[in-house]
């Protein structure tokens, strides 16, 4: 497969990169500066370096791919931090449409499930840009008719256990985080089969013993 990764130098893009390299996929890696340009180096690996929110850019990179992962995010809980979720969904829709790529994976929020504890509608409150920005990508997604899968997670974490659960329209119980590397590793599966339609999973780690 033809993968392209958007946010390919961030930390759970940096997973998503050495996971379909061993696994045989060839891959452009998306940076917005050379200084963020991946460390690791292969005869699979392609860089290119631009912004991920415009379209015309992204219609290059995404020309002869067979799809994409994003794992864009903001790294503050700012309006203009956040922002990348919708900005980069509409880039993405609308280079997918010109390049003809069809296949979307994505990262977004599991606070855009309904809150099963009043600790998720606490922290819901307090990052309200981050729910609004979500929930506007996941919309222009979802009206797209690409083929989007969203992969919704809670706290990320560094831990290495790269094992996942995953279920359709909701969290796993007890699921409230997720390791970056079984995250990417859901990312990878997902992309791997072909998918279709507009579907959403919240994803999580195994619950600790
Ligand atoms: N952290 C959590 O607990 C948590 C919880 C739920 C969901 N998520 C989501 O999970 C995904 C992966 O998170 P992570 O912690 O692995 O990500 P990360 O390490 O923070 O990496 C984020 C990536 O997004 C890029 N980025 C951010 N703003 C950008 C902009 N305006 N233009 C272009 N690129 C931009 C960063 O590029 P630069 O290095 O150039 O900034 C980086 O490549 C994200 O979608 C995140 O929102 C995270």
């Amino acid at each position: 497969m033809n993968l392209v990764v958007l946010g390919a130098n961030g930390r759970t893009g940096t997973h998503v990169l050495r996971l379909a390299l061993e696994r045989g996929e060839t891959v452009t890696a998306v940076v917005r500066s050379e200084a963020k340009r991946p460390k690791l180096q292969h005869k699979r690996l392609r860089v290119v370096v631009g912004d991920p929110c415009d379209p015309a850019f992204l219609a290059d990179a995404f020309r002869g791919q067979d799809a994409v992962i994003s794992t864009l995010g903001g790294r503050m809980p700012t309006k203009r931090a956040t922002s990348v979720y919708p900005d980069s969904a509409d880039a993405i829709v609308q280079a997918a449409w010109e390049s003809g790529l069809k296949r979307v994976v994505v990262t977004s929020t599991a606070l855009l499930f309904p809150a099963r504890r009043w600790r998720d509608a606490m922290l819901a409150a307090l990052v309200g840009n981050v729910v609004k920005s979500a929930t506007r990508m996941e919309r222009s997604l979802a009206a797209s008719n690409l083929n989007v899968t969203v992969a919704r997670c809670g706290f990320l974490t560094d831990d290495e256990h790269a094992t996942y659960r995953a279920l359709e329209d909701t969290l796993p119980v007890n699921g409230s985080s997720v390791s970056r590397a079984a995250l990417a590793t859901f990312l990878i599966h997902t992309v791997l089969r072909q998918g279709s339609g507009y579907r959403v999973y919240g994803v999580s780690s195994l619950p600790k013993e």
